[in-house]
């Protein structure tokens, strides 16, 4: 019965692995959340019929949390983990439209939130992988997976002047480097560790934008339909999960895939 341990269930992307993992009962489904309550609430609504979920507390970013969750997942488990999905993240919303350069006119707001974004995107999850590591070592599958963005390659922010987003791209830039810094600890191992991008999804983030941001967004989508002809506009979370579910499923240490960066077609193309 392969175990999967998701952060960041509660909503979004999160939601959507959990409810596709969970459709097959011989899988055994842990979801880490902030609010339990609420999430069984959820699961109970939604999701009722399925025994194979597990919901347990923590807020990544504290340390005694996370240990508590990694011992109680030992403890459904009995003592292995196959799947580690760091989904859950600090998304801040004051780099959507505006450039690096707008950003640091405020520079208490930019510190706040460029520090929000590497305690939970970068910190937390270098604590999460520590943690869970000795149950993974235990696990058959061995399979580590950072949801990171294709907002941090540094040839697409390059190539296509990408000045959005950065407090964002730059968290997940550096958890790209703690996948391949784990990677190079435990890939002899048999530990696979990805990055990897879930697209341009629609979860619900999309606030009306002003005047003044509706020229920027044009703009952004100028830049996404340059790179990408195809590009349709944001995906959804179903088409996206079972992409990224494909991606973990065919990659493998043998294939090249240890610490890779990929998208949810599995390469670089981002869009
Ligand atoms: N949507 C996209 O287009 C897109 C594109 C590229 C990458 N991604 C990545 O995909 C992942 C999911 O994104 P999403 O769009 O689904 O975002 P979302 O809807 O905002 O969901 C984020 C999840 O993370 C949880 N979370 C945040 N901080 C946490 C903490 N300190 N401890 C525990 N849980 C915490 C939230 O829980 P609460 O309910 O408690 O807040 C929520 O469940 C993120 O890593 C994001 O960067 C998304």
């Amino acid at each position: 019965m392969p175990s999967y341990v998701i952060t960041g269930v509660s909503k979004g992307l999160g939601w959507e692995f959990l409810k596709q993992i969970s459709s097959d009962p011989s899988n055994i489904v842990i979801g880490i959340v902030r609010n339990k309550p609420l999430v069984e609430k959820r699961v109970a609504e939604e999701l009722a019929s399925r025994r194979n979920i597990t919901i347990l507390t923590a807020d990544i970013t504290k340390y005694d949390e996370l240990k508590a969750a990694a011992a109680d997942t030992a403890a459904v488990t009995g003592g292995s983990l196959d799947y580690l999905i760091a989904n859950a993240a600090y998304l801040t919303a004051i780099d959507t439209y505006d450039d690096i350069g707008t950003l640091g006119q405020d520079p208490q707001k930019f510190s706040d939130e460029f520090r929000k974004a590497m305690d939970a995107n970068v910190l937390a999850n270098v604590h999460l992988y520590n943690l869970f590591m000795p149950l993974i070592l235990k696990g058959t599958i061995k399979k580590v997976v950072a949801i990171s963005s294709g907002i941090s390659d540094i040839d697409w922010i390059n190539d296509y002047e990408i000045a959005n987003l950065s407090p964002n791209a730059m968290s997940k830039a550096a958890l790209n480097v703690v996948t391949a810094k784990f990677n190079a600890q435990y890939k002899k191992d048999g530990v696979l560790f990805l990055s990897i991008c879930p697209g341009f999804v629609d979860t619900g983030h999309f606030i009306e934008p002003t005047a003044e941001q509706k020229a920027s967004m044009h703009m952004m989508m100028e830049k996404y339909y340059r790179y990408s002809p195809g590009f349709k506009g944001p995906i959804t979370p179903k088409e996206s999960i079972e992409a990224v579910l494909s991606v973990v499923e065919n990659a493998s240490i043998e294939k090249g895939d240890g610490g890779r960066f990929l998208s949810h077609f599995g390469n670089r193309q981002w869009l």
